[in-house]
């Protein structure tokens, strides 16, 4: 590679979970603090940063058109390329060899050193940096300046459960928790920098565990109740949880910490027994359905939200229908459903009794009008409550507002308001998608 000069303007793409919107975020904060600017709106950055997500289908080709368009735009200056994220960490030799036009490849883990990487890149070197240095990362990340009224913090990282169909084990590496005052600390950051509510982010964000000033051990529900005592923050979220982890105390947080909203995410993957075994999911429907009736006992009105997998190796027709029978138990206020997608290194993508993608196709489309039949009935039972709405962005039309309730449902309501003020409104018409609201008053924010 030749030398080049060091890039003034950059762009952030990232791709995937809400985790990797958060690294995206704090990346562009890391770049800030060097004195690269974000590039302007419809400008070519000088630096382009793919933020990638490895999870399902071909996120590695997606990455290769990526590169092949940026560098085919920029013509005889095409940008200086980072590639981050989970693509980066499980095929970054192969990218930097495939892909002459990437100048560096960094990891979820190490992306605090891109400083280092894009100096060497102005050199003219290129670099991968895959280390998996525990909890390193964030302490050397700058301070959060400015937030959107929801944002993201992510208070634990990486998986043990290898789960049999699941890259993230490999791309995020073993569970770490960060320590609790550091957390403490970057929330508070955050509320001063605008933020009102605040999703606790992890791959297994229950299991966090951590300890207090005086050395007491805690779960996810003792850094809920330290967080709620941030007075200017409204409301708290959490995602995403395995049914393992859950503890009594996160239970009996639902129901005693006002600022937790009533929303759960728990994927249960698959109705069927069988299916969870293969999945090494170390629990069974039924055991979900208990878990969810105690959460339902300690709040009444929470909102359940699963992720399902359809087509796992050996899935036969009767084991899909028992996650249809387990979607039509539960009902859920919205879900997350996908075709089985082998991942390289995976021991699910090995197993016998691969499924032909058009029972996958069939299969997917029955679950998904299941699962938004339920979305449309619990946004129907929505209409006439009076509820808080956290304002996010303008609507479309003139003086139109879009904010979230309570249960994560998006609410569009017309009137007096600004973004980052938690309004009061009664819900008014129910879609699919969103509901409409009135706005019966200006709550303080
Ligand atoms: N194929 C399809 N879906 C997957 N998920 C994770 N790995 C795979 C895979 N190999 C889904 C799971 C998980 C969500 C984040 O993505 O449902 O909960
Ligand atoms: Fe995708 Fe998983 Fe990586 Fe998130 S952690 S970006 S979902 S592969």
């Amino acid at each position: 590679m030749r030398e080049r000069d060091t890039p003034r303007t950059f762009r952030v793409k990232s791709f995937g979970c809400q985790m990797n919107v958060y690294d995206g975020e704090r990346m562009a904060e890391l770049l800030a603090a060097e004195g690269i600017a974000p590039a302007p709106e419809g400008e070519e950055a000088d630096l382009v940063v793919l933020n990638t997500c490895h999870i399902r289908e071909k996120a590695a080709e997606k990455v290769y058109s990526d590169i092949g368009r940026l560098v085919k735009a920029g013509g005889e200056h095409p940008p200086m390329i980072a590639v981050a994220g989970c693509v980066a960490q499980a095929e970054g030799e192969e990218i930097m060899a495939r892909a002459p036009g990437v100048g560096m490849v960094v990891g979820p883990q190490a992306y605090h050193r891109l400083p280092e990487l894009i100096a060497r890149a102005a050199k003219g070197e290129r670099a991968t940096d895959t280390d998996m240095p525990a909890d390193a990362k964030f302490a050397a990340l700058p301070a959060r300046r400015k937030s959107a009224p929801s944002a993201f913090l992510t208070v634990q990282e990486g998986c043990d459960k290898f789960c049999t169909y699941c890259v993230v084990p490999y791309t995020r590496g073993a569970e770490i928790s960060r320590p609790f005052a550091e957390l403490v600390r970057e929330a508070e950051g955050l509320v001063e920098a605008g933020a009102r509510e605040i999703t606790l982010l992890g791959q297994n964000v229950n299991a966090w565990s951590g300890s207090d000033s005086k050395g007491h051990s805690l779960g996810l529900d003792g850094l809920i109740r330290a967080i709620a005592k941030i007075p200017e923050l409204q409301r708290i979220r959490y995602t995403t949880s395995h049914p393992n982890d859950v503890s009594q105390g996160l239970i009996a947080v639902h129901g005693e910490v006002e600022k937790l909203m009533p929303y759960l995410h728990l994927p249960v993957q698959s109705g069927s027994d069988r299916v969870l075994k293969a999945m090494n999911r170390s629990h069974t429907a039924e055991g979900y359905l208990r878990l969810l009736d105690r959460f339902r006992a300690a709040r009444p009105d929470i909102a359940l939200s699963g992720d399902f997998i359809v087509g796992f190796p050996g899935e036969t027709e009767a084991e899909f229908e028992q996650t249809l029978q387990l979607v039509a138990e539960v009902r859920y206020a919205q879900a997350f459903s996908f075709k089985y997608s082998p991942r390289p290194g995976t021991p699910a993508a090995a197993m016998e009794g691969q499924v032909p993608r058009e029972v996958m196709d069939e299969r997917l489309q029955r679950l998904q009008a299941a699962i938004n039949r339920d979305q449309l009935a619990f946004n129907r039972a929505s209409v006439g409550k009076r509820c808080s709405v956290l304002v996010e962005r303008k609507g479309k039309h003139p003086g139109q507002w879009l904010g979230k309730s309570p249960w994560l449902q998006s609410v569009f309501f017309e009137g007096d308001a600004a973004i980052g003020d938690l309004v009061e409104v009664e819900l008014a018409e129910a879609g699919p998608n969103s509901l409409a609201g009135r706005l019966l008053e200006t709550a303080v924010a």
